[in-house]
């Protein structure tokens, strides 16, 4: 057992129901490799706007078509066309435990849309009670950010998020896990990292502090081995629904 995964501890008790949770912070802070873990350990989905325009890119549906010029200079995708998807997404059958929304809301139109669209589609405990939604921040220094996202690697077939530095793959390249020629993001690029933390600062960070005042909230430090990341968030996330959240 490595020291990260002595750090981790994912058994958590069966009735443990996480309901809807946020994953917030900066490009490249570590909220795809976080919702990855929380997926696996609650057994529920990960909602990933920027998966979701990436495999619309993919595929080349006009949604796709309009959204890759603005990602590859980093910067947002109009409000509309996100809240819309992310609405057609918490219809699916499998958010009824809840889910972790992972790069939104980014904009304080997006949060709005969000607070007023949950009061229609609520995730409920066996005896009736909401659960409202609870908004972790995981926070990490701009320069750490900066060699995380050009050393990402992904693989375009199961989606593991890999790191040329911190965690490389068994084989240069190649996905530990089905063979797949691992991919570098168009969009982490210092230039357009440069202009997504100019995005981020300036249109998601209000969204941190809207949350904050709704106080169903914690920051996490993300400058510390995955399995420990996850670990305080796991434990954030209980601590906010015993505190009745
Ligand atoms: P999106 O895909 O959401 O990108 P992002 O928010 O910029 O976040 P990233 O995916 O870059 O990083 P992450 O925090 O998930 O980090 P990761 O876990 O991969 O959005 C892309 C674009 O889509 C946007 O710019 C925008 O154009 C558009 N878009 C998306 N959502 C939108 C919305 N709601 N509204 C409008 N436009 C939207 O980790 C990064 C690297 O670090 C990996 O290599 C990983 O292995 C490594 N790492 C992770 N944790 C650690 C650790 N603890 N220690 C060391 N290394 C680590």
């Amino acid at each position: 057992m490595t020291s990260e995964s002595a750090a981790h501890t994912p058994a958590l008790a069966d009735d443990f129901l996480p309901g809807p949770v946020l994953l917030l912070g900066a490009p490249g802070v570590g909220k795809g490799t976080q919702a990855q873990s929380l997926m696996a350990d609650y057994r529920i989905p990960q909602i990933s706007t920027g998966d979701i325009l990436r495999d619309n890119i993919a595929r080349g549906t006009e949604l796709g078509k309009a959204a890759k010029g603005l990602m590859d200079q980093g910067q947002l995708v109009p409000d509309e066309i996100v809240n819309d998807m992310v609405g057609a997404r918490l219809t699916q059958p499998d958010v009824e435990h809840g889910y972790i929304l992972d790069g939104y809301p980014r904009t304080l139109g997006q949060a709005e849309w969000l607070d007023a669209h949950l009061s229609s589609t609520a995730v409920e405990r066996p005896g009736g009670e909401v659960l409202p939604l609870v908004a972790i921040n995981i926070r990490v220094d701009e320069q750490e950010l900066l060699r995380r996202i050009t050393g990402r690697r992904i693989c375009p077939v199961c989606k593991h998020i890999y790191n040329i530095y911190s965690k490389p793959p068994k084989r240069e390249g190649v996905c530990d896990f089905d063979g797949s020629q691992l991919q570098h993001r168009s969009d982490d690029t210092e230039a357009a990292f440069t202009e997504r933390m100019k995005a981020y600062n300036s249109l998601t960070a209000p969204v941190i502090e809207h949350y904050c005042r709704q106080g169903r909230f914690r920051d996490v430090d993300g400058d510390q081995p995955v399995e420990q990341v996850t670990a305080a968030i796991e434990s954030a996330l209980k601590e906010l629904r015993q505190a009745g959240a």
